[in-house]
């Protein structure tokens, strides 16, 4: 069998205040897949998601990214893990959109001539391109969004894990994040999309994982689990509410 993308086995986290965060959870995460990562708030989605590129350690059992040991190969696995904030303001660094982009590989001293055709082509894709001398600080909250998307893919991580990406953004900037994360998807990208609002990606998604009180309640195909969000603290899409045929979102 390949060695999976991710491997996580009797993952527990218990933070300082001796709150559980995470308990016991074991899963595997091949190349390719696109999983929403369901619950209220407070399930322990981002803690979860921490774990996966090491900002935050195990209290027991294990996190292994392609067969290593996160907590023994942070720089590695940062690389292969790349991760969109819930807030992409956190995560501005640079004067132009330009330079955001570029700074993570100029901080893996990537050489310049490389690092402008990846920032442009990229820039170009999420059609970013006229705004790429604009401060980070002017743009949408959907180009904020993408421009924070378009600094991860300037890694060229292997997995893009998205915290709540469409937390606070009006109806087109959520349109604007899907195009973006559907795109990707359709490249073959493999995506992980922490959320409680599921009704925008339920219908590409290839796997649902509900978490409850820092565990895996549920886990399997997206569809067919619909209708038993609702118990867990979300909002259940409207077709299944409705008995309608699935929809994708995206016209
Ligand atoms: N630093 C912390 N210390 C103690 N408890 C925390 C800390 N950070 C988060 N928690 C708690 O852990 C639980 C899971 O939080 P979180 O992973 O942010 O959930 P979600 O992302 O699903 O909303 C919540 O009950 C939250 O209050
Ligand atoms: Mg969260």
């Amino acid at each position: 069998m390949p060695t999976p993308l991710i491997d996580i086995k009797d993952l527990s986290f218990v933070f300082d205040d001796g709150h559980i965060g995470l308990n016991r959870i074991s899963l595997t995460i091949s190349r390719g897949e696109f999983i929403l990562l369901a619950g209220k708030n407070g399930s322990g989605k981002t803690t979860f998601l921490r774990h996966l590129n090491g900002l935050l350690l195990p209290t027991s059992g294990r996190v292994r990214v392609n067969g290593k040991e996160v907590s023994k190969h942070l720089t590695e696995t940062r690389k292969t893990v790349g991760m969109v904030f819930q807030d992409p303001d956190t995560q501005m660094v640079g004067d132009t959109v330009f330079d955001e982009v570029a700074f993570g590989p100029e901080n893996l001293k990537q050489p310049r001539a490389r690092i402008t055709e990846n920032v442009t082509r990229i820039l170009e894709t999420l059609n970013l391109d006229h705004l790429k001398e604009r401060h980070p600080a002017t743009l949408s909250g959907g180009e904020k969004r993408k421009t924070a998307i378009a600094g991860i893919l300037a890694m060229d991580p292997e997995v893009i894990v998205f915290d709540e990406p469409f937390s606070n953004l009006d109806y087109p900037g959520i349109l604007q994040v899907l195009e973006v994360i559907m795109d990707l998807h359709r490249s073959g990208q493999t995506l992980i999309i922490a959320t409680h609002d599921i009704e925008p990606v339920i219908f590409e998604a290839g796997r649902m994982i509900i978490m409850e009180n820092g565990r895996v309640m549920e886990d399997g195909a997206p569809l067919a689990l619909a209708p038993c969000l609702e118990s867990y603290g979300v909002r259940e899409p409207c077709f299944s509410r409705f008995g309608l045929e699935p929809q994708p979102w995206l016209r």
